[in-house]
């Protein structure tokens, strides 16, 4: 990454101070729910933007569980990024595809997928763990012959790392995780590339930094942005709700130190997971925040905040790569930075997107209403 000297910033600031600009390699995202239909089409070019490929989860009702959905799941993904951002926009992004792993899915059609370049790793939701997640797995040890096949063929598992247990608190679903089925796996297949997504706690954090070279995680700009008091800021904030849900400071703390650090092991998914305004603020609100619009930026500020710039290419255009063993992205961005206005407006409170029909899908982007110091230029 270049040095703030080599892009003549100007002073007044400090190296990084207004007006400076921040050159990086074009960034991934690891984790992200670009969803179907007409949500599909609302969304999709904001991860395009910045991003030139993304994990593409597979929580879709039907989940994709076959060779020939990923494909055509793909397809759609393109034929929606053109329709919505043009032509270039579509050539300059990949969606990178996930198997969704049910009890039943077979390890043929698996390797088949995988092979056939459709899916770049399959994704483990332990059943009722999230959004779409019943058809998931609801023990590790029902699936052997799957996770043989994918530590015999190099295909990386994606977890969501959180027991169902009911007796177990929901602030403790990841770590009891962890213990209780995470270390056994990494025994057993030994081999076996996993990524625990989504990291929420100090106890992550730790047992991905010591554990193997198999084992990475990515990590959110909301749990680097947020913990749990979020969700109960002057009344109750459906807004700041995902899963896995947001912890105390000293876990944002720790995900901080980890995603700067500038180990391999950590990079960045932003799980961005649009769900409409009315489905978040109901009876039974969904989890998910819908941080896509302005991730590069939300990540940027934070690397900027802890006085480490010069890991944020690492962490959102390197580390990924390398893990999946997949060619690092030939393009840049450029991002700028802006002096705060106190008396300026925020970020929008709500998108309204076109999506193809006549409504437009209205979304809480992560970030309403605040400032954000960098900004992403246009290329
Ligand atoms: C995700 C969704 O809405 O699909 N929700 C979330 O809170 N992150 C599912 C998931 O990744 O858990
Ligand atoms: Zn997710």
């Amino acid at each position: 990454m270049a040095s703030p000297a080599e892009h003549g910033c100007s002073a007044g600031g400090g190296p990084w101070g207004p007006g400076a600009r921040l050159t990086l390699r074009r960034p991934d995202d690891w984790h992200v729910h670009l969803r179907d239909g007409a949500l599909l089409q609302a969304v999709v070019a904001h991860t395009a933007r910045p991003f030139a490929r993304a994990i593409v989860m597979p929580n879709l009702r039907p989940p994709i569980t076959t060779a020939a959905m990923g494909a055509a799941y793909r397809q759609r993904i393109l034929d929606a990024l053109r329709g919505s951002a043009g032509d270039a926009a579509a050539a300059a992004f990949t969606p990178l595809m996930t198997a969704y792993l049910t009890e039943s899915i077979d390890p043929d059609e698996l390797e088949r997928g995988h092979g056939e370049g459709v899916f770049t790793a399959a994704k483990l939701y332990p059943a009722g763990a999230t959004t779409n997640s019943d058809a998931g797995v609801r023990d590790l040890a029902h699936i052997p012959r799957v996770l043989e096949r994918m530590e015999r063929i190099g295909m990386p598992l994606l977890i969501h790392g959180e027991v169902t247990d009911p007796a177990v608190d929901i602030f403790d679903r990841e770590a009891v995780f962890i213990e209780r089925h995470l270390q056994p796996l990494l025994q057993r297949h030994p081999g076996l590339k996993v990524v625990l997504e989504h990291i929420t706690t100090a106890e992550a954090a730790a047992f991905v930094a010591e554990g193997p070279g198999t084992l990475a995680a990515t990590i959110t700009p909301h749990h680097l942005h947020i913990n749990r008091n979020a969700l109960f800021q002057g009344g109750l904030r459906p807004d700041f709700y995902c899963l896995p849900v947001a912890k105390r400071e000293l876990h944002r703390q720790a995900l901080r130190r980890a995603a700067t650090s500038g180990s391999p092991k950590f990079f960045l998914g932003t799980d961005s997971a649009p769900h409409e305004r009315q489905a978040k603020e109901s009876a039974c609100g969904c989890a998910g925040i819908y941080n896509a619009p302005y991730a590069i930026e939300s990540y940027a500020q934070v690397f900027s905040e802890a006085g480490a710039l010069a890991q944020l290419e690492g962490f959102a255009s390197e580390h990924g790569p390398r893990f999946y063993g997949l060619p690092l992205n030939p393009g840049q961005i450029t991002l700028e930075r802006r002096a705060l206005d106190p008396d300026g407006p925020g970020l929008p409170a709500v998108l309204e997107l076109a999506n193809g029909t006549g409504t437009p899908t209205r979304l809480v982007p992560f970030h309403a209403g605040e400032q954000l110091e960098w900004a992403l230029l246009e290329a």
